[in-house]
């Protein structure tokens, strides 16, 4: 029955296949009608190659985000359904290598050799898989560290007008990561190639690209990969948080995904909301922080320490978006403008910084040593106002002023010179006691060094008890 074997590998039935047809295109999107069963963040393919990513639907016709462009997308082009989500290549192939949203290399290099993909879009974690914040992400500055903790898992909004250390923070928390067994992604959104450039020389230069990624979306990309970027960030981090790692995001900055975002909800005609951002932005950056957890022991424990950053104009804190973000984040650190002209560095406001959940992962012996600073600065910043009028001060008060002064000085902290928790301990031990409360504030913090060498060379940690870390310093300062 030679006929009937022929056909034996047919089987009847009914398929249907959709065709799509553009419609019109332009500015990185285009419309097509013709595919009813598409849905969102699907893929669709256009007959030249390129593809797209289904971002709205209306009645008869959908807008999609063009993706890789091939030789152009034209109206009356066939579109068909790719039957798949966006997916990125993750995994340890992917640290060193700066990429684009998409997964193409950016630094000149071949595609990494990954086996495993995340979808960019992906439910956050479930209640029961989280734990609470426990162990602490140590940043090496001086102020966060101490007076405004991080912990693993985290979500700490870095916000500020432009040109405030904003950035310089977020790679030296990256930079102070080295060797500590935390993978870092930064995600540079909508910033010119230059800064780029510095941003991936930074880093490369500190040897902290050896434990990284970067995800570029250039501020000359389509609006759809500034757009896709933080998500793409999100999903790298995401595939070393569900392996157990600790996974340090840096998002820079929100308030560019945000204009991409609204750019493209504007060309796609989603009726504007406030400030013209589309009603669900909110939606967009909560679910994109969320994300961000601790992983309870049985689910790996791993985490995902996130910090979103969100440029302000003239320090405007009740602007949309950085409302959004606050709301959304377990804190703030707040860089500010009048610090940063006073020659104050790193410029972060104390004051209207905070840090909702990182005390409890704080080291106690750091804790404790920091106990009574913020509070004693804030009044001495008062105090200062006051002083300034003239009025004769008693000894009390000069004293209250000369401690400050003095507490001042120690908070500037270059950029590039993250310190370790140890160094940490040591001068907030030293300030606590009134070890060096000695001379002029300047003379006093130059006794730093000598004391953070005796520290390190005296082999102690934080969990040595008080007594013997009291017992260094008192030596290291002996005359
Ligand atoms: N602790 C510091 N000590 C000395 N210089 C600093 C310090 N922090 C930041 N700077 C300098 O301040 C400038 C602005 O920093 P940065 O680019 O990080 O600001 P930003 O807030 O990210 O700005 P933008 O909003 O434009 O991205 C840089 O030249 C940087 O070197
Ligand atoms: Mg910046």
């Amino acid at each position: 029955m030679p006929e009937h074997a022929a056909h034996s590998g047919y089987r009847f039935g009914l398929r249907i296949s959709e065709r799509g047809q553009v419609t019109g295109v332009g500015d990185g999107i285009a419309w097509v009608s013709g595919l009813p069963s598409a849905r969102l963040d699907e893929l669709i393919g256009f007959a030249d190659g390129s593809t797209g990513l289904v971002f709205q639907l209306a009645r008869d016709s959908l807008g999609a985000i063009l993706l890789a462009q091939k030789h152009g997308v034209t109206a009356g082009m066939a579109v068909t359904h790719l039957g798949r989500r966006l997916a990125l290549a993750a995994g340890d192939a992917l640290l060193g290598r700066v990429m684009d949203p998409l997964g193409n290399p950016q630094d000149g290099l071949p595609p990494p050799q990954a086996r495993q993909f995340r979808d960019l879009e992906a439910a956050a974690p479930q209640i029961v898989e989280r734990d609470f914040v426990n162990t602490p992400l140590y940043t090496g500055n001086k102020i966060v560290d101490a007076l405004i903790p991080i912990g693993r898992g985290q979500r700490q909004l870095v916000i500020g007008d432009d040109g405030l250390g904003k950035s310089a923070f977020a790679l030296d928390a990256v930079i102070n990561q080295r060797g500590r067994d935390v993978l870092c992604v930064v995600v540079l959104i909508g910033q010119p190639r230059a800064a780029v450039a510095g941003c991936v020389e930074t880093l490369r230069t500190a040897g902290a690209l050896d434990y990284s990624v970067v995800v570029v979306a250039e501020a000359n990309a389509l609006p759809g990969f500034r757009y896709l970027a933080p998500f793409a960030g999100c999903a790298l981090a995401e595939h070393w948080m569900r392996a157990g790692r600790s996974v340090l995001v840096v998002y820079d900055d929100l308030g560019r995904h945000a204009q991409a975002y609204r750019e493209l909800s504007l060309l796609l005609q989603r009726p504007p909301g406030r400030e013209a951002y589309p009603g669900d932005i909110f939606y967009l950056h909560s679910r994109l922080l969320e994300r961000s957890t601790v992983l309870a022991p049985r689910f790996g424990g791993g985490s995902m320490t996130a910090l979103p950053i969100m440029e302000t104009r003239q320090g405007e804190l009740a602007a949309y978006i950085p409302t959004n973000l606050i709301s959304i984040t377990d804190g703030q650190i707040y860089f500010d403008a009048r610090l940063f002209a006073a020659g104050m560095l790193p410029a972060i406001d104390i004051a209207r910084s905070v840090s909702r959940i990182g005390g409890k992962a704080q080291h106690p012996a750091i804790k404790h040593a920091a106990a009574r600073i913020r509070l004693e600065y804030l009044q001495f910043l008062e105090l200062e106002l006051f002083a300034r009028f003239g009025t004769r001060l008693d000894a009390a008060v000069e004293d209250k002023l000369r401690r400050g002064r003095l507490l001042r000085e120690l908070l500037k902290q270059d950029r590039l010179a993250p310190l370790p928790e140890t160094a940490q301990l040591a001068w907030l031990l030293a300030y606590a006691e009134g070890l060096i409360d000695a001379g002029a504030p300047q003379a006093a913090a130059a006794r730093l060094p000598a004391l953070l060498a005796a520290v390190a060379a005296a082999g102690l940690g934080l969990d040595d008890p008080r007594e013997r870390w009291l017992e260094v310093l008192r030596g290291a300062l002996a005359p």
